[in-house]
């Protein structure tokens, strides 16, 4: 008779985000004594706007906390219209908004509502982990497309026809990006709405998320694909509150879709999954849409970024066996560690790791938890960013959502730690079965 499994082959699929599983690694190390600096967050370090927490609060006292239409506030889904319009040059209809808790969730919800088996789903590698994490899940194929430091991280166009087959079904694309800070221009976006135009039918989508929309530096302009000819019908603006208003605990975020019958597909899996959106919070989001006060908000954290990049990126670079390009947006930067790992041994400690450990780490992954455990710093590695054909190349996303003196004194360990060769060979010989 035949062994029953416990759980269905399909939640073995099922990637993760590690910025998620970095915690309990910190709080380790924490509780023996030790405090972390933490560059490895994917948040800002500002808080919700003061008129944002009143409408909030006042919305809890009109007692709105009742189910409300599963495909988002109307209230909300018209300023958010509004938004597209102002943003991108959109005419959009409220009807093709769709509200979801999080800019998140409307990654996997896409994949599952457009992606048959064997389906392709191309994504930017490196790039936010769900994209990667939920392809084979749904039972699709993924298909990275990888960008390269010395073209900015940006997405080549040439790179992008190569990739697309008649599987094609859902392109994803990230501008600013996460993890690189990369930064599209709109002649760039112009040469992938050739390809994709010319290449791909009708019913292909592009999943175009610009949660980063409104960080972006040296006074640039967001540039949405949708927003250029022939694209708006094929593209899925995905976007939300988390990033732009410091909210990532209010999980509301959103997706403009091509047409009205699209977006009420996605109405149905809210309705299947988590029946509606906290209405206190949509009015929140409304608010922070409408109020006259947010631009200036916004501005305020984008200029303090930028602060703070400039400082760290050049900081960064200093230390021998890093390279780190400037990011044009978000608030992460993603220097190159390859010297590092040469110079420390960390690429020679993983060719001669066992081949099941060769497997769940990587060089950079290596020095992640060597930076963390023996000197307290908490970084991203390149492979939590996209796994498929990430082999050589070594990378750390470097979170800039902390005050200055805490950047610096949290790249003032990693440099230390990218010279302490002994405190490495030690990390490795005590450490290679449980921590790497
Ligand atoms: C590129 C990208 N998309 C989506 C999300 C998800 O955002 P949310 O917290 O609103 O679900 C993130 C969060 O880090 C992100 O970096």
């Amino acid at each position: 008779m035949q062994v029953m499994t416990l759980f269905a082959d399909r939640i073995s699929e099922l990637g993760t985000e590690n910025a998620f599983k970095i915690g309990p690694h910190i709080a380790a190390v924490e509780s023996a004594g030790n405090k972390v600096i933490r560059l490895n967050l994917g948040e800002p370090d500002f808080n919700l706007p003061e008129f944002v927490k009143y409408e909030i609060k006042r919305q809890l006292d009109l007692n709105n906390t009742h189910y409300c239409d599963p495909k988002g506030l109307l209230s909300l889904r018209l300023a958010i219209a509004k938004q597209m319009r102002q943003m991108r040059g959109l005419d959009v209809s409220p009807e093709r908004v769709v509200v979801f808790p999080g800019g998140k969730p409307s990654i996997g919800f896409c994949q599952e509502a457009y992606c048959n088996r064997s389906d392709e789903v191309i994504y930017p590698s490196p790039g936010f982990p769900i994209y990667e994490s939920f392809t084979r899940y749904v039972g699709a194929s993924p298909v990275p497309m990888h960008l390269k430091e010395e073209e900015g991280f940006t997405v080549s166009a040439d790179r992008l026809a190569e990739l697309i087959t008649k599987r094609t079904k859902l392109i994803i694309l990230n501008f600013p990006s996460n993890p690189t800070g990369g930064v599209a221009s709109r002649e760039q976006l112009e040469a992938l709405a050739d390809v994709i135009k010319r290449k791909c039918s009708p019913a292909v989508r592009i999943y175009s998320d610009e949660i980063y929309e409104y960080i972006v530096f040296d006074g640039r302009k967001h540039v949405s694909i949708a927003s250029l000819a022939g694209m708006e019908e094929r593209t899925i603006v995905s976007s939300g509150f988390s990033k732009t208003f410091a909210w990532t605990g209010g999980r509301i975020g959103y997706a403009v879709f091509p047409s009205e019958q699209e977006a009420n597909v996605f109405k149905n899996l809210n309705i299947n999954y988590f029946s509606c959106i906290p209405p206190f919070n949509q009015e929140g989001a409304r608010l922070a849409l409408e109020h006259p006060d947010s631009p200036k908000v916004i501005e305020e954290m984008v200029k303090t970024f930028q602060t703070r990049r400039d400082v760290i990126v050049r900081k960064l670079n200093q230390i021998d066996g890093v390279t780190c390009r400037i990011p044009g947006g978000a608030f992460y930067l993603f220097p190159n560690i390859s010297g590092v790992c040469q110079k420390l041994g960390v690429i020679d400690a993983y060719d001669s790791l066992v081949a099941d450990l060769r497997q769940r780490t990587s060089p950079s992954a290596m020095f992640q938890m060597f930076a963390l455990y023996n000197h307290h710093v908490a970084v991203m590695d390149r492979n939590s960013f996209g796994k498929i054909g990430a082999d050589g190349e070594h990378y750390l996303r470097l979170s800039i959502a902390s005050d200055l003196p805490v950047l610096e004194e949290g790249v003032r360990r990693l440099e230390v730690a990218s010279r302490d060769h002994d405190g490495f060979e030690n990390f490795v010989r005590e450490h290679a079965r449980d921590l790497l």
